[in-house]
C-alpha cells in the first residue's frame, strides 16, 4: 500500500486510490407517506426492480460490480431513479426490461441507454 502513496496530481494532492468497484450502482428505494407531494421511488416499484437488477447482475457473474439500494437521491419526481458511478450517469426507469437494457448496455458493455438517461436539466429536485 505504501508504494501507492506519495504520487501527486496537478492540483498537488495525492492521487485517488484505484476504483474498488468497476461499476457502482445506487438504486433509490426510499419510501415516503402516500400523500407526500414529491412521491417516492418505492411506491413506483423500485425495491422489486433493484432486487431484479442485483439478481441479474449475479446471473451475469459480473465482477467488480455492485448494485446497492440507496436512500433518496433527491430526484423523486423522476423515479425510480438510479445513478451509476464512476461516471455519475443517472437513469429513470420503470420496468424489468429497462433494468435489463441498463445492465446489458451500460454496466456490461460500457454504453449508454439514451432513452432512459436523466439530464441535469430534467425536472426534479431543485439544483443545489
Ligand atoms: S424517493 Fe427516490 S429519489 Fe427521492
Amino acid at each position: 500500500m505504501d508504494a501507492q502513496r506519495g504520487a501527486q496530481n496537478a492540483n498537488g494532492r495525492s492521487e485517488d486510490p484505484a476504483l474498488y468497484y468497476r461499476v457502482h450502482v445506487f438504486c433509490c428505494v426510499n419510501e415516503r407517506p402516500a400523500d407526500h407531494p414529491r412521491g417516492c421511488c418505492l411506491a413506483k416499484g423500485s425495491q422489486e426492480l433493484r432486487d431484479y437488477m442485483k439478481a441479474r447482475a449475479k446471473e451475469h457473474k459480473l465482477r467488480q460490480v455492485r448494485i446497492n439500494a440507496s436512500g433518496c437521491l433527491d430526484r423523486c419526481e423522476l423515479g425510480p431513479t438510479m445513478v451509476i458511478y464512476p461516471e455519475g450517469v443517472w437513469y429513470g426507469y420503470r420496468t424489468k426490461e429497462d433494468v435489463d437494457e441498463i445492465l446489458e448496455t451500460h454496466v456490461v458493455k460500457g454504453g449508454r441507454v439514451e432513452r432512459l438517461m436523466l439530464q441535469p436539466s430534467d425536472k426534479g429536485a431543485p439544483a443545489k
